[in-house]
């Protein structure tokens, strides 16, 4: 008779384990997960702090990209570099890997749905950037490298208000938190003017459960799908490290 509950207690823990691995699994993830950007917070205070920031910002692209998805990878880091020459980047080559390596750097996988990145450095040791096949565009993947090396999405800015008008009606449900505002004490835009056509800003369609829009701007207008980098992007990113 005793063996019945024991039974049932190791089924139970089966079961906890099971969930705590999907917790854990799913943590890390800022843009997907509300709990990972409420971990992240009480770390620091997200952009305004300077542990975030990068002196060196090493770069290891997963075996699984081929040549002209690193090449792409690649570039993006070069323009990077040159809009921040007191950054250090630096990438593995390739067929090497980043064993027992110290000090932060950026891991960049494939996923099967989405692209996303952690806002700023993390702490020691490898932090995600994922790229889903329909991101390995270098606009996107400018997108995400600006994410992990500190800024917000445009919208994300505590004055946005001011700018844009979010649409949360035409939300998909549990998917409100990618158009959350930044407290004042975490973000700062170091001056730099809004600019709608930013790389880090949503397009009016981002995570429409309808096909109508989830944002325009004050004024009415469609806002589309980033081109190019922007001066206010590139002025945020040369203000925010001070170079
Ligand atoms: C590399 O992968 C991309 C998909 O991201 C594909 O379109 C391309 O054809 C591949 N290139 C080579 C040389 O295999
Ligand atoms: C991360 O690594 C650097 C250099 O290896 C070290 O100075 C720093 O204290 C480490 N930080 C943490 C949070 O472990």
């Amino acid at each position: 008779m005793p063996v019945l509950p024991q039974k049932e207690f190791l089924y139970l823990q089966i079961v906890l384990m099971f969930f705590w691995c999907l917790i854990s699994i799913k943590a890390w993830n800022p843009s997907t997960n509300p709990l990972a950007d409420r971990q992240y917070r009480t770390y620091r205070n997200g952009i305004i702090d300077p542990r975030a920031r990068w002196t060196r910002f090493f770069i290891f692209v997963d075996p699984e990209f081929n040549n002209t998805e690193r090449m792409i990878i690649r570039g993006v880091a070069s323009e990077l570099q040159e809009i921040l020459p007191c950054v250090k980047f630096w990438m593995w080559p390739k067929g090497r890997s980043p064993s027992d390596f110290r000090e932060s750097y950026i891991h960049v996988t494939k996923s099967k749905n989405g692209c996303a990145s952690e806002v700023g450095r993390m702490l020691n040791g490898s932090q995600k950037l994922e790229l889903d096949p329909k991101c390995t565009d270098s606009n996107t993947i400018l997108h995400e490298m600006i994410h992990a090396l500190g800024l917000h999405h445009e919208q994300a800015q505590p004055d946005r208000d001011k700018y844009v008008k979010i649409l949360w009606q035409n939300i998909k449900k549990g998917k409100e938190n990618n158009f959350r505002k930044y407290d004042p004490k975490e973000v700062s835009s170091f001056g730099v003017p809004y600019n709608p056509k930013s790389i880090m800003q949503y397009s009016s369609k981002a995570f429409s459960a309808n096909g109508e829009p989830t944002m325009v701007t004050t004024d009415g207008k469609i806002i589309t799908k980033p081109t190019e980098l922007q001066w206010t992007d590139i002025e945020k990113l040369k203000r925010m490290y001070n170079c």
